[in-house]
This record gives structure tokens, C-alpha cells and sequence, in this order.
């Protein structure tokens, strides 16, 4: 072919991909649960990783206002964090650190607690600078913590797409559903993924989903989606203890197995989320979590 005429459709096939990418809404994934200790960070930071292999563009957003620890999972030590961004020194996309495969860290940091009492100048700016990832990105990832108290859950009430981790223990289930409970009476049109963590097999993994499921079907008449389970499995501690993603160091694994399901699934469903309001994508649900106009 003519080096002339291969520049010509180049230049075709990424005026499709811009053209894509504009009728796309980057999406977001809010991982929260009950109650804490589930497995969210590891899950968070796996599955970003495995969604960014599959060539997506992908941010996880560290928003645990107590103990954030994405970054230590990753091995890595992000310089800046949205602290930096509230008080006007650097950008959203200056703040970013580069993860493994391409998955890139948002630390909260110092942040998160001075979003409690952030000037209403400042959170514009904030809002602002948070939209411009709607071109950087297709999916952010945002590692809440546990909970249904205000801070945490008000991610939850602002995302369209909600990833509960539950785990087989009794305790966990009772609150993953007093979770559910509340998204189903405050947030209604999220969808709402059920992932069972520390099963001991496949069939603990689809009891504990069939058990939340059926309750919520009974009481609340709302279908739960199935996200998958991720077994028990040695190799998770042993990455957290080495500062390294099990995905990346146990990819034979059956953790690493289960989570490339779930990347499979999420990335599956991508044509789905293509709505046409301006309360999509990453600039509409900041707007949502800030209760600020577009
Ligand atoms: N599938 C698994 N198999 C074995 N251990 C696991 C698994 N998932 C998580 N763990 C262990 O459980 C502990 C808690 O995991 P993690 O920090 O990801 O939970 P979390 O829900 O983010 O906690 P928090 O609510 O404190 O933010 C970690 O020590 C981790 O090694
Ligand atoms: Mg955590």
C-alpha cells in the first residue's frame, strides 16, 4: 500500500475513535460495601489492572477518607493527591500517578477530609478540573470505604454503577444488604454488582449471591446483578505483604482468574452506558456528589 494512502486511513480510523470517544460517556464504578475489611481495596486495584491490559483507559480513585491504602497495594508513592487539586496548585491530570499496565492512581489523600469544608469557589474548580477526565479516560474506578455513613455512602448515591463486595460471613451479608436497602430507596436506577470475596468455592459464591438476592427481590423488588466471586486464596495476602498486585505477580491464580471474569463482564456491558444526559460521565457524577448544578 502507498505510504500516502496508509496515512490517509489512519488519519480515518482515528477520526472514528475521537468521534467514538465523544458519544461515549467515560463510566464510573463506585466499589463500596457494608462492612469493612471485605476486600475492596484489593478488588479496586486488581480490577483496574485488568481492565487496563484490555487497552482501556483506566483511573483508580483512592477516596477512603480513613486508612487509603491503593497506593501501597500498587507499590507505588503518589507525590500529589486531590488536596493538591482543591487548593488550586496542580490539575486533575498533574495528580495522577502511573500504576502497572497503564492503570493510573488518584490519591485522595489530605483531600478527602477537606472536601468536608471546601469553599464553594474552590469546589467549582474542583468539579471543573474533574471533568476534563471524561476525555482521559473510560472508566473511573473510585476505592470507597466501608459503610453507610454519609461521607462514604455519598459516592454510592452519586454513581450509576455500583460494585458491592460482600463475603460469605453472616455479619457481612446482614450490612451488604442494609446497604442495598438504602441505594435501592436513594439511588433507584443504579445498577447495583454484587461481587461475593473469600468464598470458599464457587457454590459458597452463588449461595451468598442467591441469599442477597432473593431478599432483595422479596423486599425491596429489585434485581441484584451477579458480578461473579472471587475465592479465598493465599496468594492475596502474600501480594499485599510484597507491596505487588496479585493479578500482576499471580496470574495463574484463582484470584487473578476470578477478577479477569469480572473485567471480562464490566468490559462486556460498555455499549449500555451510552446515556445522553448531562449528569453522565465523570463530570456528571462530581456534580451529583457535590450537589452542584452542570
Ligand atoms: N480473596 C481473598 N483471599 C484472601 N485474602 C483476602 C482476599 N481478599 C482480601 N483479602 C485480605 O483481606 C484483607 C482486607 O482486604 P482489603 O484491604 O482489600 O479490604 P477493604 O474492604 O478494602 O478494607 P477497608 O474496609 O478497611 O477499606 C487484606 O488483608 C487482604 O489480604
Ligand atoms: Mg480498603
Amino acid at each position: 500500500m502507498a505510504k500516502d494512502q496508509a496515512a490517509a486511513l489512519r488519519t480515518i480510523a482515528a477520526q472514528r475513535a475521537s468521534q467514538r470517544r465523544r458519544s461515549e460517556y467515560s463510566r464510573v464504578i463506585v466499589v463500596t460495601s457494608g462492612k469493612g475489611g471485605v476486600g475492596k481495596t484489593n478488588i479496586s486495584v486488581n480490577l483496574g489492572i485488568a481492565l487496563a491490559e484490555q487497552g482501556l483507559r483506566v483511573a483508580l480513585m483512592d477516596a477512603d477518607m480513613g486508612l487509603a491504602n491503593a497506593d501501597i497495594l500498587l507499590g507505588i508513592n503518589p507525590p500529589y493527591n486531590l488536596a493538591h487539586v482543591i487548593n488550586g496548585e496542580k490539575t486533575i491530570k498533574e495528580i495522577m500517578a502511573q500504576g502497572p499496565a497503564g492503570l493510573k492512581l488518584i490519591a485522595g489523600g489530605s483531600g478527602m477530609t477537606e472536601l468536608a469544608d471546601i469553599s464553594r469557589y474552590n469546589l467549582s474548580n474542583l468539579v471543573n478540573s474533574l471533568q476534563d477526565l471524561d476525555d482521559a479516560l473510560d472508566i473511573l474506578l473510585i476505592d470507597t470505604g466501608a459503610g453507610i455513613t454519609s461521607s462514604v455512602l455519598s459516592f454510592a448515591l452519586a454513581g450509576d454503577e455500583i460494585l458491592v463486595v460482600v463475603t460469605p460471613d453472616p455479619t457481612s451479608l446482614a450490612d451488604a444488604y442494609g446497604l442495598v436497602k438504602v441505594l435501592d430507596r436513594r439511588n433507584h436506577s443504579a445498577s447495583v454488582r454484587i461481587v461475593v470475596n473469600m468464598c470458599e468455592n464457587q457454590k459458597q459464591g452463588q449461595e451468598v449471591f442467591t441469599k442477597l438476592d432473593g431478599v432483595a427481590k422479596r423486599f425491596l423488588s429489585r434485581q441484584l446483578l451477579w458480578g461473579g466471586m472471587v475465592p479465598r486464596d493465599a496468594v492475596v495476602p502474600r501480594a499485599v505483604r510484597a507491596f505487588q498486585p496479585f493479578y500482576l505477580v499471580y496470574p495463574r491464580s484463582q484470584a487473578a482468574a476470578a477478577i479477569r471474569q469480572l473485567a471480562g463482564q464490566i468490559t462486556a456491558e460498555s455499549g449500555s452506558y451510552q446515556k445522553e444526559t448531562v449528569s453522565t460521565g465523570i463530570g456528571g457524577f462530581f456534580r451529583r456528589l457535590f450537589g452542584v448544578g452542570k
